[in-house]
């Protein structure tokens, strides 16, 4: 066979519509299979964890043979050595158990590969974008001038929504002339803030000098004299004060700001006021916890990232604007081989507004999932998993031997063993945290809170009970003893 009647006969069977639907087949069934042993007793170990460097050497041994290991043989590798999200004693970081439907709704949306740059290249992705971002905006209690875009991930989003305020606050086109020269600015930024906003601040050539921090209380929430005195430090050091972003809630422990206190602020100063609600928007939906966020209709903008707490895979962040027209001022660069109208005419090209070209389709996998189950289901999981963080902190209070950092606010706990006559607390819960991710039963994350290091665990499997989390206690015990 000549080299091109092989390539041909490749292509033949790479897409083959047979091969493709046996291959499809066994593949959801060992997810279906994964996924009813993701529980202590089908598979004890969350993360089997390997070394990095091993790790590597694994796979680089592998890639010129990849052609010849079946696809079965290495999906059930993969499943087999990584982090599993779906397992009920995953309790770290932020980012969510995916919601099965919503991993079909993203093998249909990779299968079409529908980019959503514009709309001819997504069509369904964008209809369903604009109807989700209409209902985000009006659980915020925003009315129909209000508008917003899809972008991937809440680092991206953060820097989306200030990239807007830069361009709303300056006084003349800074997307054309840029920011050298210009008098120095500040950006007023809780100390609890996610890093991502520093970032933001730094990309968009202010530099890190330019955010004024503002300071916290005990419980991890914006001081309102903190506010007042960041404000008069930048403006005594030459700067001119441009935005405030208050958080809801912030990253380690879940703390939700007084948004109604901070939008009163941030309106009577004259500035932007930007919410990074990206863990917390969607307690908008439970009504036992949406008053968390009241204050929020005084944003400007702000983000909410569904890859956290709406059960999405990731990435899928909205960035919403009160005056929706403001997202059409953001990026003011001209592509005119995609665009024929001006960008307000044309709300179904995506790309005027954000930073990204071509995207996945996010909002279709929210979309599906909103339709599968409703908006109650997403409204009882976020109440559940409040619900839990409130349990597990009881517990934690009772048990005598370990304390909370703050109450939790959100599905977020950060706490302490306290193991009687440990003279160094924060080796034990490194150690601890060491051992945990060694042994792989439970997935806890750490993080340093008032100069002092703390375990902190998510709640935000719908599958984890309180019996997950008192054998954690235990097993935190045991490796105390
Ligand atoms: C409050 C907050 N904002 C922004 C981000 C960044 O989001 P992403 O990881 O989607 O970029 C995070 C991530 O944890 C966060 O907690």
């Amino acid at each position: 066979m000549s080299p091109l009647d092989e390539y041909q006969d490749l292509v033949k069977k790479a897409f083959d519509p047979e091969a493709f639907r046996a291959e499809g087949h066994a593949t959801i069934d060992l997810l279906a299979d994964f996924l009813a042993a993701s529980n202590p007793i089908g598979r004890p170990r969350v993360l089997p964890y390997e070394d990095p460097g091993d790790m590597l050497k694994s796979w680089a041994d592998r890639f010129g043979a990849l052609p010849r290991t079946s696809l079965p043989e290495i999906f059930k590798e993969i499943l087999a050595r990584s982090n599993d999200l779906l397992h009920p004693r995953y309790v770290g970081h932020q980012c969510t158990t995916s919601l099965p439907t919503a991993a079909l709704a993203g093998l249909v949306g990779q299968f079409l590969n529908n980019g959503s740059a514009v709309y001819e290249m997504g069509p369904v992705n964008v209809a369903m974008e604009r109807q989700l971002v209409g209902w985000m905006a009006g659980l915020a209690g925003w009315g129909t001038g209000a508008d917003g875009v899809f972008t991937s991930g809440g680092t991206i989003g953060n820097l989306t929504a200030l990239l807007a305020a830069r361009q709303a606050m300056a006084e003349k086109n800074v997307w054309a002339t840029g920011v050298a020269g210009e008098p120095p600015i500040a950006i007023l930024v809780p100390e609890s803030s996610h890093y991502s906003v520093k970032r933001a601040v730094a990309v968009m050539g202010f530099g890190e000098d330019s955010v004024a921090p503002v300071a916290v209380d005990d419980r991890f929430h914006i001081r309102l004299e903190g506010l007042e005195s960041a404000f008069a430090t930048a403006e005594r050091a030459g700067r001119r004060p441009l935005a405030l972003v208050a958080n809801a809630c912030s990253t380690a422990t879940g703390s939700f700001d007084d948004l109604e206190s901070a939008g009163d602020f941030a309106r009577d100063r004259g500035l932007w006021f930007h919410v990074d609600a990206a863990h917390g928007a969607a307690a908008l939906l439970s009504p036992k916890y949406r008053s968390l966020l009241k204050g929020l209709e005084k944003a400007d903008s702000f983000i909410w990232d569904a890859h956290k707490n709406l059960l999405m895979p990731a990435l899928i962040t909205a960035v919403l604007f009160r005056e929706g027209d403001r997202s059409y001022e953001t990026f003011s660069a001209k592509a005119s081989y995609l665009f024929e109208k001006t960008a307000r005419e044309e709300w179904y090209n995506p790309a005027h507004r954000t930073m990204e070209c071509t995207k996945t389709m996010m909002g279709m996998r929210l979309f599906v999932s909103l339709a599968a189950y409703g908006t109650d289901f997403f409204a009882g999981y976020i109440t559940s998993v409040y619900d839990l963080a409130r349990e597990f902190a009881a517990e934690i209070r009772d048990s005598g031997d370990f304390e909370t950092a703050v109450e939790p606010e959100s599905n977020i706990v950060c706490f302490r063993y306290l193991k009687r006559g440990e003279a160094d607390l924060d080796a034990l819960q490194r150690r601890v945290r060491r051992t945990l991710l060694r042994r792989g039963d439970f997935y806890v994350v750490q993080t340093a809170l008032r100069g002092h290091v703390w375990l902190r665990c998510t709640l935000i499997n719908p599958r984890t009970t309180i019996s997950d989390l008192k054998a954690l206690l235990g097993e935190i015990r045991a490796i105390g003893a």
